[in-house]
């Protein structure tokens, strides 16, 4: 089974981009570990990347041929694309929300997401770490 690795827009900078904020790995440290992780597990993992809300959306859709779980972190699309919430909703596998940032303790507009509400899980705050508690809780639940 395989587990669909979802970035979305400004995370193809991770570790140039305000490195106090999200750290130093890079989104290439980012997929090598989630694809560590589920290997752990026997799962495979396909990563996406794109600063365009329509290819996310459609990279969601293609799930459904071949994958069982979603990891996502939208990026800004978090607090304003109700459009990734329905394709997320409509795919109808689990899904885990990543942010490496604690959103809850940085500017009021990143304090609302409009994806938390179908998500399985939502893991915040935990830098890139995230991603790995995030594989384990997949794999646990498509273990279940
Ligand atoms: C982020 C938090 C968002 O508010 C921000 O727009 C990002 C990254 C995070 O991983 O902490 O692009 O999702």
């Amino acid at each position: 089974r395989r587990i669909l690795l979802v970035n979305g827009p400004n995370l193809n900078l991770l570790g140039t981009r305000e490195p106090e904020i999200y750290g130093e790995e890079t989104l290439a440290d980012v997929e090598a570990l989630v694809t560590r992780a589920a290997g752990d597990f026997g799962l495979e993992v396909r990563a996406v990347q794109s600063n365009h809300e329509g290819a996310l959306i459609d990279a969601v859709h293609e799930a459904r041929e071949d994958c069982s779980a979603i990891i996502i972190n939208p990026g800004a699309f978090t607090h304003t694309s109700i459009a990734l919430r329905d394709a997320l909703a409509g795919v109808a596998m689990p899904v885990a929300e990543v942010h490496i940032s604690n959103v809850h303790a940085r500017e009021e507009f990143r304090h609302h997401s409009y994806i938390s509400g179908i998500a399985n899980c939502v893991i915040v705050g935990c830098g890139v770490q995230g991603y790995d508690l995030a594989v384990r809780r997949l794999a646990h639940l498509l273990a279940g």
